[in-house]
């Protein structure tokens, strides 16, 4: 049933204002307690989670809008009609997270304002604050790609997170879908984010070589090629998350080891690891220092490798990567990718 639009606001506030709150958000806007020193107060994220502001009092923010308020008790949405607005109650609860103050822990918090406009869901946002934990220290102007970018929660959480450090940020996200590119670049025109999204292959795609290569779980050998493409354009940092390992897992099944690959699980597991070792391998020999590490708990993804490469120009040939391969017989996407970009081995 319709009501006022100043009752339900007055019923809103109210909510707003008890102990149970958790969240509430409407377009572009989000408010949810933080327990700072000085005391509780309201974080408001604004601009699409361009502005973060700690306050005590939300009144002027709590205007005419499509309300949704989260509580420990139940979740209130206000929904605007002409005679008024009408509040539908859900039982469906929220749990408060003011023990601490979730901007420390959380680069980006998952409840920003910003995956409002973007989605993605609980999983996704934690992977994706975990992968922007591991970006290095960066100041002044920086070119980023995103090859494999998908739905882009990282390109546009990367484009949020530096730019609110005051990093000039330049990014591109590449993706072979051209749905993507097109879903994607209307959410960067509604945010008013100078980012590119380009439809196209990461093995040919044409781009001005970047300072910073992202690829969170681009599939299979697609990690392959973006590795392959960040040594061409000798991009300083490169951070790889792999996805699945199809290509060498399909060749060890003819390999005489049985006992490391008769099983499918154990196989897939060796293949895993023997890829990400060549590659890690690769990317040394091509002026690389190499970090392996889990950038998220395995209960988020089981896929939460993460190699981290800078580029130093000490490169340097390593026989025992020729001895893996060849002992395994095996030739890596990597390998071949590497070769047909005709990028110069060890350098420096
Ligand atoms: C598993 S999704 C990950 C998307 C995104 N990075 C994320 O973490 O949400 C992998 C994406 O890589 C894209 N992809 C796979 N192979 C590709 C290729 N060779 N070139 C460009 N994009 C590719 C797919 O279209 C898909 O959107």
């Amino acid at each position: 049933m319709a009501i006022s639009l100043q009752e339900a606001l007055e019923e809103i506030r109210e909510l707003v204002y008890s102990p149970g709150f958790v969240r509430a958000h409407a377009k572009g806007v989000t408010i949810r307690p933080v327990m700072l020193k000085a005391g509780r107060r309201f974080q408001v994220v604004t601009r699409d989670g361009l502005d973060t502001k700690n306050v005590t009092s939300v009144d002027d923010v709590l205007a005419p809008a499509a309300w949704t308020v989260e509580t420990t008790s139940g979740t209130v949405r206000m929904q605007l009609t002409k005679k008024g607005a009408i509040l539908h109650r859900s039982s469906s609860s929220a749990s408060p997270e003011l023990e601490h103050d979730r901007s420390k822990e959380h680069l980006l918090d998952p409840g920003d304002a910003l995956f409002d406009v973007v989605g993605g869901n609980a999983a996704k946002r934690r992977q994706v604050d975990a992968f922007l934990r591991q970006l290095p220290r960066l100041s002044g102007k920086v070119r980023i790609v995103d090859l494999g970018c998908g739905n882009a929660y990282l390109t546009f959480a990367a484009y949020a997170y530096l730019s609110r450090l005051g990093i000039d940020v330049e990014l591109v996200g590449v993706d072979v879908r051209e749905d993507q590119r097109i879903r994607n670049t209307e959410i960067a025109r509604r945010l008013g984010w100078p980012i590119q999204f380009v439809a196209g292959e990461i093995a040919t795609v044409e781009l001005e070589p970047p300072d910073m290569v992202l690829a969170l779980h681009a599939c299979d050998t697609a990690t392959d090629d973006a590795l392959a493409r960040a040594v061409q354009w000798r991009a300083k940092w490169i951070l790889a998350a792999p996805c699945c390992h199809k290509d060498v897992s399909r060749q060890l099944r003819s390999k005489p080891s049985k006992l490391l690959t008769a099983h499918g699980i154990l196989r897939e597991r060796f293949a895993d690891v023997l890829t990400d070792v060549v590659r890690a391998g690769l990317l040394r020999e091509h002026g690389y220092d190499v970090e392996v590490v889990e950038f998220i708990d395995s209960a988020h993804t089981p896929r939460n490798a993460l190699i981290k490469a800078v580029y130093t120009g000490r490169g340097h040939h390593d026989p025992s990567l020729t001895k893996l391969l060849d002992e395994w017989d095996i030739k890596p996407a990597m390998v071949e990718a590497v070769s047909a970009r005709s990028v110069s081995g060890a350098s420096g």
